[in-house]
């Protein structure tokens, strides 16, 4: 099986074939990822929020990604990874680069995210000048939740033409691609038009080259949790609850296990231990 790689990602974009991407955060779903032919996969740091239970994704740490690469690249053959740098781990380019080359070498994966635009253009020139591919993150960006709110972004004219600019110039500084999160749909079609390298939405409307979504939220993993731009394509976590009720019942009631999941032992080897 050939890799899938930046430039086949940046083809989709030119062949108008669009591009699911989704996060995966360990090895039995970036398995069943593979399997269902995703070709590039995101090791999110939203990992902090869907994996670990904290409130944000601040807390995740270089190490913590690594972990998490680790596990995603042991099971993943043909996808392109991307994994994020976490919050704080590229304010300068001395940080960005040790934390891209921990990142990959230590996780593994074939290219990295970064959020942010104008205040990481040195990070992404120098990042992709030593052949680390980057993707950039705009729009609601959860790392800076604490100073832009989880709010819509970029709804006002300034905001947008902003936006737009930072878009162009992450291009300029030589992002493989980019992700639009949480942006209105008609702002991120115009920036999709612009750009020649993909754009990859996120509650960014139908008109992206692409989309990512959350392992957890198209799953119906949670109850509670599933944001406004995401669909449940199934009940998985309701169907677990079902699963683990089945078998703790049968646990209770001496139906599990039986005879068909036990050794036996000849009657009379068991007659010499109990002499
Ligand atoms: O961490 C993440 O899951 C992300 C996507 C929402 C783009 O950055
Ligand atoms: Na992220």
């Amino acid at each position: 099986i050939k890799r899938q790689t930046v430039d086949g990602i940046r083809k989709m974009k030119v062949a108008g074939e669009r591009i699911p991407m989704l996060t995966v955060y360990d090895y039995p779903s970036a398995l069943i990822a593979e399997r269902a032919g995703i070709p590039m996969l995101l090791v999110g740091d939203s990992a902090g929020m869907v994996v670990h239970g904290y409130d944000t994704t601040l807390p995740m740490t270089v190490d913590d990604m690594i972990l998490h690469a680790k596990m995603v690249t042991r099971a993943s053959r043909s996808a392109l990874v991307v994994v994020d740098l976490p919050f704080m781990s590229y304010a300068t380019v001395p940080d960005a680069i040790s934390s891209a080359r921990r990142v990959m070498q230590e996780g593994g994966g074939q290219a990295i995210k970064l959020e942010g635009g104008q205040e990481i253009l040195p990070m992404v020139h120098r990042l992709t000048a030593m052949g680390v591919p980057v993707m950039g993150h705009l729009g609601l960006t959860p790392q800076a939740q604490h100073q832009i709110g989880l709010k819509v972004q970029a709804r006002e004219a300034s905001a947008a033409r902003q936006l737009l600019d930072d878009a162009l110039a992450l291009e300029q500084a030589g992002a493989f691609a980019i992700v639009l999160e949480v942006v209105p749909a008609p702002l991120a079609e115009v920036i999709t038009k612009r750009l020649s390298i993909p754009v990859i939405g996120i509650g960014a409307g139908p008109h992206c080259d692409g989309e990512v979504q959350v392992w957890h939220d198209i799953l119906g993993l949670y109850d509670n949790k599933t944001p406004r731009h995401a669909k449940r394509f199934a009940e998985i976590g309701a169907a677990i609850e079902k699963t683990v009720r089945e078998y703790a019942e049968d646990v209770r009631a001496g139906a599990f296990p039986t005879s068909a999941q036990s050794a036996s032992m000849p009657l009379d080897t068991l007659n010499e231990v109990l002499k």
